[in-house]
């Protein structure tokens, strides 16, 4: 087959097929086809668009271009939890062992952080003795034993997407929701998904900044997994301010556990037992209630230490507080009274980024001790002078405290805190 027709094809608006599909994927998997020639074809996808149908045959042309994880012989149902990323967004160290208490069993493939988006695995590697690293074989029988396995991103998986995702930052068609939702449910399916939550993430803290985008995303989500076989539930939920209280990633991995243990902030855990109870509706295994229930009675933290014991955590250590956050601690505080009315997520993810809580580029290191905490969420009341932000460094820098400043707004009259939830599922 011949690449420049498969560009012709999308270029004068038509459809590819899945025999050309198949073509590209193969190609940008092995190398065969040549970068210009892929990035062609993607700004041809970029500018014509892909129908559902075509993009559910992407999807499953790239989940086809490398290796699959099968987890036939381990106990059904299966259920995958996917968020577009965000500031503060510790969910998945939550939503899991929820699920896991209530039977579910999880085999999770997750990233790290880039950018003011955060990364589960880097989250996880700031407890001592934590493994991202579980191969194949360990991964599925740590599921089958325990319920939850949960390993970094392998290149081996979907590999047709790391390569055309290089290009698409390299070409500005990164913002395509189809080529978005083919990169996203080919890595799931790859990984052996049948049932995925999302939680498709909206505001100056997201991917997608918009709620029209961010709908757009969780519907096309939706259909083409359908097509490609996956049953698919999306929530659209606000990331305009950070997510819980903390912000950096061992203070994401404590404030996890404090919502565990049953303390925490009421908007996050609102979060979390919706979409675990999304979960579990999709698969026919209860709803919200029952993951209150497993969050309320113990079962889910229970389920934690399980689940981080198993993959090497010194779990006494971290309960104990024995783990070194940053040492210099300074507070930001209100530089008049009122209600804060905004907190800008992209700011405070900025500010985290400075203080070396994420990263710029791809394989930098980062700091897991360093972060920010939240102290006067939107619609708290201030006076001048009380706490706004606790900032974790090594090293004061009055730059990125004035620019936390930035992300607050205070008004003079009351304001209460948007909804976390944006949409019915
Ligand atoms: N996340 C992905 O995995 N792929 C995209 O294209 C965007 C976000």
């Amino acid at each position: 087959m011949h690449t420049k027709e498969v560009i012709e094809a999308k270029r004068d608006g038509g459809t590819n097929s899945l025999e050309q599909l198949r073509h590209i994927a193969s190609g940008a998997a092995d190398g065969s086809i040549s970068d210009h020639l892929l990035s062609a074809w993607l700004m041809a996808c970029f500018l014509k668009g892909l129908a559902p149908r075509e993009a559910a045959d992407l999807t499953l042309a790239m989940a086809e271009s490398g290796e699959r994880l099968d987890l036939h012989g381990i106990p059904r149902p299966w259920l995958d939890k996917h968020s577009t990323g965000g500031v503060g967004d510790k969910t998945t160290l939550v939503v899991l062992p929820i699920l896991a208490a209530c039977g579910i069993t999880v085999v999770k493939m997750s990233g790290r952080g880039l950018g003011i988006t955060g990364g589960t695995v880097d989250k996880l590697e700031s407890v001592p003795g934590f493994r991202v690293d579980l191969s194949p074989q360990e991964m599925l029988a740590q599921a089958g034993r325990i319920g939850i396995a949960l390993t970094g991103q392998t290149p081996r998986l979907a590999p047709a997407d790391k390569t055309l995702y290089r290009l698409r930052d390299e070409t500005a068609t990164v913002e395509s929701v189809p080529l978005i939702t083919a990169s996203i449910l080919s890595k799931k399916i790859a990984g052996g998904a049948e049932a995925v939550v999302f939680d498709v993430k909206c505001g100056s803290g997201a991917f997608m900044k918009t709620e029209h985008d961010a709908r757009e995303l969780a519907t096309l989500l939706r259909q083409v997994g359908e097509i490609a076989g996956l049953r698919v539930q999306t929530l659209v939920t606000d990331m305009d301010q950070p997510l819980g209280r903390m912000v950096g990633n061992l203070l994401e991995v404590q404030e996890a556990v404090r919502v565990l243990s049953g303390g925490g902030d009421p908007r996050f855990i609102e979060l979390c037992t919706e979409l675990a109870g999304a979960g579990l509706a999709l698969v026919e295994r209860g709803g919200t209630q029952e993951a209150k229930h497993a969050l309320e009675s113990g079962a889910a933290l229970a389920k934690c230490e399980e689940w981080f014991l198993a993959q090497g955590a010194d779990w006494d250590t971290f309960m104990d507080g024995k783990v070194p956050l940053a040492p210099e601690v300074k507070v930001v505080t209100a530089p008049r009274s009122g209600w804060v009315a905004r907190l800008d997520a992209g700011i405070v993810g900025e500010a985290a980024l400075a203080l070396g809580a994420g990263r710029v580029s791809p394989g930098a290191a980062i700091d897991p001790g360093v972060g920010i905490e939240i102290l006067a969420p939107v619609g708290t009341e201030v006076a001048e002078g009380d706490a706004l932000f606790r900032v974790f460094s090594r090293q004061r820098d009055k730059a990125i405290e004035n620019s936390l400043l930035t992300a607050v707004e205070i008004q003079e009259t009351a304001v209460e805190a948007s909804a976390v939830i944006l949409s019915p599922t």
